[in-house]
């Protein structure tokens, strides 16, 4: 499985349960490579979606310890590795972890490729983090677009490789 991620120069992810940025490049980046896949995500992400409503033309499996969880057209698992199970037949380029913090640290491990949207700019009083990959043995960057600008930010789509598997 691939991990997704926008993250500010210091791999900062959101702020108060929302993103930090809203780039029109990047969120059709997202739709396109996950499109027809599968994502997981944990239960916050799915609340901070507009209408805590699932991304459609996807198939949307969220996290919750809450055992009296339900949403329309999304599936829970309580636990991290109980989404193995529901995945694993699947072809694993098509599943996708969207995240928040704290699912990205628990399936990170477990993804071979991590799509990470870089944006040069470092967002005040940001409260949750992706793991910094530049610092992390495991993982190699394997590919970076040119920079883009958009609505006053730069920001590049790099590709990392998760070499421990
Ligand atoms: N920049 C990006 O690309 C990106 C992508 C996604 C999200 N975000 C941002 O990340 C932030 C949300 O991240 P977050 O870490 O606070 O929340 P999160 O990972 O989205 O969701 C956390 C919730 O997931 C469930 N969960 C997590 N680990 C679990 C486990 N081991 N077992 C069972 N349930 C588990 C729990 O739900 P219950 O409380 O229901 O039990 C927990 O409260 C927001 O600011 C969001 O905008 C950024």
């Amino acid at each position: 499985m691939n991990a997704i991620v926008i993250v500010d120069r210091n791999w900062a992810i959101g702020k108060d349960n929302g993103l930090l940025f809203s780039l029109p490049t990047d969120m059709k980046y997202f739709r396109t490579l996950t499109s027809g896949g599968t994502l997981l995500m944990g239960r916050r992400t799915l609340d901070s979606f507009p209408g805590g409503k699932p991304l459609p033309n996807r198939r949307n499996i969220v996290i919750t310890r809450n055992p009296d969880f339900q949403r329309d057209g999304v599936e829970v698992v309580s636990d991290p590795e109980d989404c193995h199970t529901l995945i694993s037949q699947l072809p694993q380029e098509k599943v996708w972890v969207i995240g928040g913090g704290s699912v990205y640290t628990a399936l990170l491990p477990q993804c071979r490729r991590a799509y990470v949207t870089r944006v040069d700019a470092a967002v005040e009083d940001a409260d949750t983090f992706f793991p910094n990959l530049d610092k992390s043995p495991d993982w190699k960057l394997v590919s970076e677009s040119e920079p883009i600008t958009e609505n006053g930010l730069t920001f590049r789509f790099v590709e990392y490789s998760n070499e421990s598997l």
